[in-house]
């Protein structure tokens, strides 16, 4: 069974921003949503929040069908292509620095905030100052195996083993956007 991974799509006068949008199990799914979410919009921006194939597998796809730059911590945009990424769209993909970075959409400013160590270490999360919603990503997560899917409790034994495993330290922890 894959790992659960969920996809989020900001949209502002028009035009949007899909989130870790996933692999290629989901691919057409999340599609044929944002299209619809979009109404007739564009997607400007695709966002890699790590490198891991449950937010990134489906990147050729993404890039071959729509117009979107796809943004990644420049620590990976050279690993990403072995993800079946075409030369044709290599361009369009897009290295993070390390400190961060401001993406406009369409007059909506979202703050790419590195969150290194915290669960990759070329890792950011975004903030949306218009809605007030931090996008932590992979920050919270489990691998236990659930039917419907798992609350996050982050003190919760399902959840303990992951995050003593992917997050370096509690100083990173206490260094990120999150707290
Ligand atoms: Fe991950």
């Amino acid at each position: 069974m894959a790992v659960q991974a969920n996809q989020h799509l900001i949209i502002h006068n028009g035009h949007g921003m899909v989130l870790d949008p996933g692999g290629h199990k989901v691919y057409a799914k999340v599609c044929g949503a944002v299209i619809e979410q979009l109404k007739g919009g564009e997607l400007k921006y695709i966002f890699f929040s790590h490198q891991d194939p449950d937010c990134i597998a489906a990147c050729n796809g993404w890039l071959m069908t729509t117009d979107a730059d796809a943004y990644i911590s420049a620590l990976w945009t050279r690993f990403v292509p072995h993800f079946g990424l075409d030369d044709l769209v290599f361009n369009r993909l897009k290295g993070i620095p390390d400190e961060g970075m401001i993406l406009d959409l369409n007059g909506a400013p979202l703050v790419l905030l590195p969150a290194h160590y915290m669960h990759s270490e070329g890792n950011f999360q975004v903030y949306d100052p218009t809605s007030k919603i931090l996008y932590t990503g992979d920050l919270g997560a489990s691998l236990a195996r659930t039917t419907g899917g798992s609350r996050f409790r982050p003190a919760s034994p399902v959840h303990r083993g992951l995050h003593r495993r992917y997050m370096v330290s509690g100083k990173v922890l206490k260094a990120g956007p999150a707290w």
